[in-house]
């Protein structure tokens, strides 16, 4: 494990830890150059109405503007306000789903299927947030049948994972990590691979406002990708969209979003602020100022 930089930095609240920061170099690599930034929120079980929800995606989706980063954007929000957040973005994001089961039809009593998301347009779906692990009792094993069958009906996926703070604090996340994309990915082909994404989330830093400084977030990020490049190869490895997730702000992404291996941002309660989401999207980046 080559995670000595995590001793060296303690977890943090608040911004003035970023410093000093370290700048790394962006990757030679065509591949690297070619990964499109992705910023995405994820609503959880917010807001409370339709009206609210229609509203916030309604603003969310002006704050993009022809000055705003080339980068994707997408809001996962509850099923019931897909459409209706559909039709208030306009086409200018995407809005995908919180999850999937692995099966398409039968007796699954309050499930929702990728051939019924598909149907109304839902391209993105989230599988392996931790809170679906924890809460919801989610396995490897039936995360794995999640992607694959997202795979199988042409959609696209943002595997989430990470480590738990004991599991952190045991210098483990590397190994959380690789046995969690190993599982997550078993069977997914190469030839899909362009349509996984990967949301590294530590479960330490999920609505607790401690934000993984860039370094820990960087070394995991570069880590995951070396696990990715074994599993397939590095061409694939550098071509995978590899985002962080866990307290993003407007004044944490900037510096996050300048590190080497950080290709976009997954965003839990930043996401419910149009104004704070807003500023997220539009990150400034700290490489092209200097
Ligand atoms: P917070 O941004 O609220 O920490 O949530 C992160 C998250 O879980 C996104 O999926």
């Amino acid at each position: 494990m080559k995670f000595q930089i995590l001793s060296l930095i303690a977890l943090v609240g608040s911004t003035s830890a970023f410093a000093p920061f370290v700048r790394f170099e962006r990757s030679q690599s065509a591949l690297c150059a070619a990964r499109k930034p992705f910023i995405s929120g994820n609503w959880k079980l917010n807001p409370q109405t339709k009206e609210e929800a229609v509203q916030l995606a309604s603003e969310i989706a002006a704050s993009i503007n022809p000055s705003s980063p080339d980068a994707d954007v997408a809001l996962f929000v509850p099923y019931v306000f897909i459409e209706a957040a559909m039709e208030a973005v306009g086409g200018k994001l995407q809005v995908g789903a919180e999850g999937v089961v692995p099966e398409m039809k039968g007796a699954f009593t309050g499930a929702v299927s990728a051939s019924m998301l598909k149907s109304v347009g839902v391209q993105w779906t989230l599988a392996g947030h931790s809170e679906r692990r924890v809460i919801f009792g989610e396995t490897d094993e039936y995360i794995n049948g999640q992607v694959l069958k997202l795979m199988e009906m042409g959609m696209s996926c943002m595997l989430c994972i990470g480590e738990s703070e004991s599991e952190f604090e045991q210098n483990l996340a590397g190994a959380v990590c690789a046995v969690q994309l190993k599982k997550g990915l078993a069977g997914v082909p190469k030839e899909s691979m362009d349509r996984i994404c990967i949301a590294y989330e530590p479960v330490w830093a999920i609505g607790t406002g401690k934000v993984a400084t860039p370094e820990i977030a960087q070394a995991v990020h570069a880590e995951c990708r070396r696990i990715l490049a074994a599993m397939y190869d590095q061409e694939t490895a550098d071509s995978v969209r590899i985002l962080y997730g866990g307290s993003v702000t407007p004044e944490s992404v900037d510096v996050l979003m300048a590190q080497p291996d950080i290709d976009g941002a997954l965003v839990g309660g930043a996401s419910l602020d149009s104004s704070k989401f807003g500023r997220i999207i539009n990150y400034e980046s700290v490489l092209e100022k200097v």
